[in-house]
């Protein structure tokens, strides 16, 4: 088969290790999806010889990029929305399947982006939008398709249990160790978005949407951040025998008038210390789901940072380009019911 051509937008945390792990497994990957992966390009705000890519396969130009022929398969990873969603709507209208981590747009704009995809029977897909490393994406779309899924919760932002880990363990200041986050790049390029839940929430409203096949929008998520969190906060927990982390949780609920719809909140919360999510620590993240015939399922790892991160992205470009090898899409989303979010007075 013919070479796949890759285009990946943005050379940040994220982007430099995706190219980094095209490069240094080129063979292993050639041999997974039955074609070589070339990269044709990297779009990046700033291009200099100092990237450790060649300048030629750089460019500021990122539209163009995507435009090219010889590309067929378009990973972005700069963040943002407006130029984003311009970029990874014109590469499915053209008939690339695109990989994203970027929760922020899918958030609000899944449902135009899954039409587009669908339109061009090409990919779309975004295991590195929920809790990095994690697989959570593929299980609730793919391998739970058959029950019926009650609950989605646990901790899914890696910087904000970094530093509630760091504030409980070592007395760590707030500040410093949310500059530390953004060291690390584990941090958004806004980190209010981390640290007022807005992240946190924009996952939230993915997993309910594919758990229970209803859209749910970041702004139907009810949403509290840990700024406010003070050390006074955790030697309190910890008299309690419980510590706090911002906690994700969607679930059906029944409303006081029987009837059945989805509720969505993010808030920071005690969680006594016999809880595994009480172990969690770091920038790892944890995802429980509950399904009536599975049971309870964990899911645990690291939930942020460039390579963890990437590692998704790479899954979801060896399934993206295996489909271009051998026809067909998928898995993909389910058509969506019409399971209502509760307003927030029904919680
Ligand atoms: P960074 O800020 O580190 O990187 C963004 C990249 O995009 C930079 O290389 C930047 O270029 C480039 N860029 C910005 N504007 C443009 C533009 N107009 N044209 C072309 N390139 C541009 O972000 P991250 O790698 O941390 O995150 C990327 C995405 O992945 C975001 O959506 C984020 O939410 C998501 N994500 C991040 C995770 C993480 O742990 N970091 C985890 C999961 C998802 P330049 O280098 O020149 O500035
Ligand atoms: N800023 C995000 C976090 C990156 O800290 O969880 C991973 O999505």
């Amino acid at each position: 088969h013919r070479a796949i051509g890759v285009a990946v937008l943005g050379l940040g945390n994220v982007g430099s290790e995706v190219v980094r792990i095209l490069r240094e497994h080129s063979e292993d990957l050639e041999a997974r999806v039955g074609a070589p992966l070339e990269l044709r390009g990297v779009a990046v705000r700033r291009p200099g010889k100092d990237r450790g890519i060649p300048e030629e396969l750089q460019t500021t130009d990122a539209e163009s990029l995507v435009a090219r022929d010889d590309v067929d398969i378009v990973v972005e990873v700069i963040g943002g929305m407006d130029l984003p969603r311009k970029l990874i709507l014109s590469a499915l209208n053209s008939g690339k399947s695109v990989v994203t981590a970027n929760k922020a747009l899918l958030a609000d704009h899944t449902g135009e982006l899954a039409e587009a995809a669908e339109l061009h029977n090409v990919d779309l897909y975004f295991e590195a939008a929920v809790a990095g490393a994690i697989p959570v994406i593929r299980p609730l779309i793919q391998s739970l398709a058959g029950d019926r899924v009650n609950k989605v919760a646990g901790i899914v932002n890696g910087t904000t249990n970094f530093i509630l880990s760091a504030m409980d363990e070592t007395g760590a200041d707030y500040a410093a160790t949310l500059a530390e986050a953004g060291r690390l790049g584990y941090a958004e390029a806004d980190p209010t978005a981390d640290v007022e839940g807005y992240d946190a929430a924009a996952k939230a409203a993915i997993l309910a949407s594919i758990a229970f096949h209803t859209r749910v929008t970041a702004a139907d998520v009810y949403r509290e951040g840990i700024s406010k969190i003070t050390a006074a906060d955790l030697t309190s927990a910890r008299a309690l025998d419980c510590t706090i982390k911002l906690l994700s949780i969607c679930e059906r609920i029944t409303t006081p008038e029987g009837k059945e719809r989805i509720s969505a909140r993010v808030y920071p919360a005690l969680v006594p210390l016999e809880h595994p999510l009480a172990s969690v620590n770091g920038a790892f993240n944890a995802v429980v789901v509950e399904a009536e015939n599975a049971g309870r399922l964990m899911f645990y790892g690291q939930g942020a940072g460039g390579a963890p991160t990437a590692s998704a992205v790479m899954g979801d470009l060896v399934m993206a380009a295996r489909n271009k090898v051998n026809g067909g899409r998928g898995p993909r989303e389910s058509k969506y019911a019409k399971l209502k979010i509760a307003p927030i007075g029904d919680i």
